[in-house]
């Protein structure tokens, strides 16, 4: 992983002034979590960013010392709510990366979590919207489906909403399916790309299988599908308690930023599957739906569209339909009620 990133790192900074390179902020809020950290560690190794701002409501300054010792350039900042600790966090940030919320015990759906998590994501949406209405933000926290619209609402009411600039992070769902399509053909990850669509949840994930270069029976097709959709719960399963998935979301969030990060600063030809304001599904009443998404200097560029679908994608897209307009109408009227 770190050899490719190293050279992507090393392809933006030959495109693009290593000036340019040197003056960008990112900001983690929920740093100190599951993802936060191990999230910080990567990203205090992508020579892309030249300061890490991390916030949490605890520990974000013990995190920031911690980092701030590793011998690579660029300041680490901390903070916690005393003293406008958000205010100074995310003033002049690039990218807001937000992780901030519970996680899932065994049992639970991520729609579970929009109790804790929609006011903390609204509340740290409020706060960029005033103080870095301009940064990307990149979300985290679950339900995805439903924070990213609370994000968007926020961002509408303070009159700053641009689409251009709001993700939904679903990396973790291509990572996933291309180890676990790779598992089951017993090929390699490389060789295993595969289209994810729709939004973060359970029947809303969307492989497009037959769109990749390896065939499946039916019953592989319908085995990997399930495992790609539910992926999540076999880690929260695992980890019987103690939260859900950090470590691979770290790596694909980290993905994400360095993928986002070499767009921002011009390079093209970067798509990254993300849950964003796309016009696919509109006229079906959604706002928002996942799918690969070129980068670009000012964020969101083309939005791909769904390509050939066979009868088995066609009623997977039918079943996940319903579902993500109830996500986002309910994240939608939580910033409105
Ligand atoms: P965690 O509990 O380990 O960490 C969350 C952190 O958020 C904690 O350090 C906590 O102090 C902090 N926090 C809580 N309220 C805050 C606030 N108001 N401001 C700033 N920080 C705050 O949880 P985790 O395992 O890191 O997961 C975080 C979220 O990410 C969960 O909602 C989880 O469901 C979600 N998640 C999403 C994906 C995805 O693919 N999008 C994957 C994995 C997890
Ligand atoms: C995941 O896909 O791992 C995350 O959304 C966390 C979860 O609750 O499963």
């Amino acid at each position: 992983m770190f050899a490719v990133r190293r050279l992507n790192v090393e392809t933006a900074k030959r495109a693009f002034s290593s000036s340019a390179a040197n003056a960008t902020k990112v900001a983690v809020l929920g740093a100190a979590g599951g993802i936060g950290q191990p999230l910080a560690l990567t990203l205090k190794q992508n020579e892309l960013i030249s300061h890490l701002s991390l916030y949490d409501i605890v520990n974000g300054p013990g995190v920031a010392a911690d980092l701030d010792h590793i011998d690579i350039d660029g300041k680490v900042t901390g903070y916690t709510p005393d003293n406008d600790g958000l205010k100074h966090a995310i003033t002049d940030a690039t990218i807001i990366v937000i992780p901030a919320g519970v996680p899932r015990k065994p049992g639970m759906t991520r729609d579970d979590l929009f109790n804790t998590n929609a006011g903390i994501v609204r509340d740290l949406a409020n706060a960029a919207a005033q103080y870095a209405p301009k940064a990307h933000m990149a979300i985290i926290s679950n339900p995805v489906n439903s924070t990213v619209p609370i994000v968007s609402e926020i961002f509408k009411k303070h009159k700053v909403y641009d689409p251009k600039r709001i993700f939904g992070v679903t990396t973790l769902d291509v990572v996933r399916a291309s180890r676990f399509a790779s598992q089951m053909k017993g090929t390699s990850t490389k060789k295993e790309k595969i289209t994810v669509v729709g939004g973060h949840s359970g029947v809303t994930i969307i492989p497009l299988l037959s769109q990749t270069s390896s065939n499946f029976t039916d019953d592989e097709l319908k085995a990997l599908t399930h495992r790609i959709q539910f992926g999540g719960d076999e880690v929260v399963k695992a980890k019987a308690g103690s939260g859900s998935a950090t470590l691979s979301m770290s790596y694909a969030a980290a993905r994400f930023v360095n993928s986002l990060l070499r767009a921002l600063k011009g390079e093209s030809g970067i798509i990254e599957p993300a849950y964003v304001r796309s016009p696919l599904f509109e006229s079906k009443g959604l706002e928002y739906f996942a799918s690969n998404v070129e980068l670009c200097h000012d964020g969101v560029g083309k939005i791909h569209d769904l390509g050939p679908l066979n009868q088995y994608e066609k009623q997977l897209l039918e079943a996940a339909l319903p579902e993500l307009k109830k996500n986002i109408a309910k994240g939608v009227d939580f910033v409105h009620k």
